[in-house]
């Protein structure tokens, strides 16, 4: 594993939080990640819904079906995206989830990320429960806070699924 790139191998899914609120500070920070992603066009169609409010963690929590652990997460944020704004929505608001995702490992954080488009169910629950309008999709809620377990930076390079030249 290149050490230039240590930052990418360390992000990994931290379902397990300590009790320690993430800071503003941080939180900012992490906002700042999100919106330097890429997107078509430079469109920037995401919005962003930043929940540290443990009654709604917990709400959250209730209805995603592998989201438990955002009950007792410091901070829970979903990452929404205007359709209206962009076709490529989708693809953006990946981007920018990525990028949250990778900046938490860099604050020492940790976190994880819980998939909502793509199953509607669990969109319309996260939806309702935060009060996203009806028109923007919900690409994903993250369950961040200060990690309460470790686990080693790891590349998966697997060769068979490289292709030069032409597949
Ligand atoms: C689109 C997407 C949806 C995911 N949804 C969930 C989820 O609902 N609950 C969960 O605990 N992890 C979820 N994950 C995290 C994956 O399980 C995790 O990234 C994968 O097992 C690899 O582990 P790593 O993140 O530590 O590298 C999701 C990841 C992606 C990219």
């Amino acid at each position: 594993m290149d050490p230039r790139l240590d930052i990418i191998f360390a992000r990994r899914s931290i379902r397990a939080y300590s009790t320690e609120p993430v800071s503003e500070d941080d939180i900012q920070s992490l906002l700042q990640a999100g919106m330097a992603a890429p997107s078509a066009s430079n469109r920037q169609p995401w919005h962003f819904v930043v929940i540290t409010d443990r009654q709604q963690l917990r709400a959250l929590a209730d209805v995603h079906p592998y989201g438990k652990m955002i009950a007792d997460a410091g901070l829970g944020i979903a990452v929404c995206g205007d359709p209206q704004a962009s076709d490529m929505w989708v693809q953006d608001c990946s981007a920018a989830t990525e990028n949250i995702l990778i900046a938490v490992a860099g604050l020492g954080l940790g976190g994880v990320w819980l998939g909502c488009h793509g199953r509607p169910e669990r969109e319309r629950a996260v939806r309702q429960v935060l009060g996203i309008p009806e028109r923007f999709g919900v690409l994903s809620l993250l369950s961040i806070g200060h990690p309460g377990e470790e686990k080693p930076p790891r590349t998966q390079y697997d060769p068979s699924r490289v292709h030069r030249q032409a597949w």
